[in-house]
């Protein structure tokens, strides 16, 4: 078994911290954190979608943008869109969607904007939980919350939620990045995604790691939302 750098187990979480109504002006907020990863989502809406001519009379739009802030990271980053952020926001909406009942708001936009104060990866998952917060303390009805961790292999071993220095890890076969997310605490997954290479049989491990990780996720998220709404 590999020795993690932070002396966590396999299967060991990075401290989680969750906090729901931390921007006032929006419609719902929330930050998440896995340890050093640190999410703020807010959302505005459902409200009138403009330009009309993109209004959808059979249903409303979720529309979320995902942004790592320029000192998040060591090396800064050009502020402003990019390709890694159009796919993550791609992929949150995707990994969203599925809990909410869109047809129910027709003509309208629900906006997520997902900022990331620090990153020491895993920020599109932390992202997905913050903004799944975010949209129950809007009060926005949905089906169930979205828990989401970024699970992996680190050479032979199954890991929960790499840090950077794993993602960067040279040994062995070397890091695979497995993000997942679930709705809620059933079977049912609304993102994988796989950097890296892994066997078939071995997915079976990560599947079964996102049904226990995914459940500490889940009670972290609704102590938050109970602290919230108190
Ligand atoms: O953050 P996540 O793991 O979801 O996505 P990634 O694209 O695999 O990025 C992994 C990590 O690389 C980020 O969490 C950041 O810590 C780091 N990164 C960076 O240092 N500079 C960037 N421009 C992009 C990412």
């Amino acid at each position: 078994m590999i020795q993690r750098n932070s002396g966590r187990k396999a299967d060991e979480l990075r401290p989680m911290s969750a906090k729901v109504g931390v921007v006032p002006n929006a419609d719902g907020s929330a930050m998440f954190s896995f340890g050093d990863t640190v999410a703020i989502a807010a959302v505005y809406g459902p409200r009138q979608l403009h330009p009309q001519h993109m209004q959808d009379p059979s249903t409303g739009i979720l529309r979320v943008n995902y942004d790592l802030l320029s000192f998040s990271v060591y090396d800064r980053k050009k502020p402003g869109p990019s390709r890694r952020s159009q796919e993550i926001s791609k992929v949150t909406q995707w990994a969203l969607e599925p809990v909410l009942d869109l047809k129910e708001f027709p003509n309208t936009v629900i906006d997520v904007q997902i900022y990331i104060l620090q990153a020491d990866a895993g920020t599109r998952t932390a992202g997905i939980n913050a903004a799944s917060l975010a949209l129950a303390h809007a009060g926005i009805p949905m089906k169930n919350l979205v828990c989401s961790v970024a699970l992996g292999k680190l050479d032979q071993d199954i890991v929960a939620d790499l840090d950077k220095s794993e993602e960067d890890f040279e040994g062995g076969e070397g890091p695979t990045d497995f993000p997942i997310a679930k709705i809620g605490t059933g079977n049912d997954f609304s993102l994988l995604q796989l950097d890296g290479k892994i066997q078939p049989e071995r997915v079976k491990e990560i599947i079964s790691l996102a049904d226990v990780t995914c459940k500490q996720i889940y009670e972290v998220q609704k102590k938050a939302l109970k602290e919230a709404f108190q």
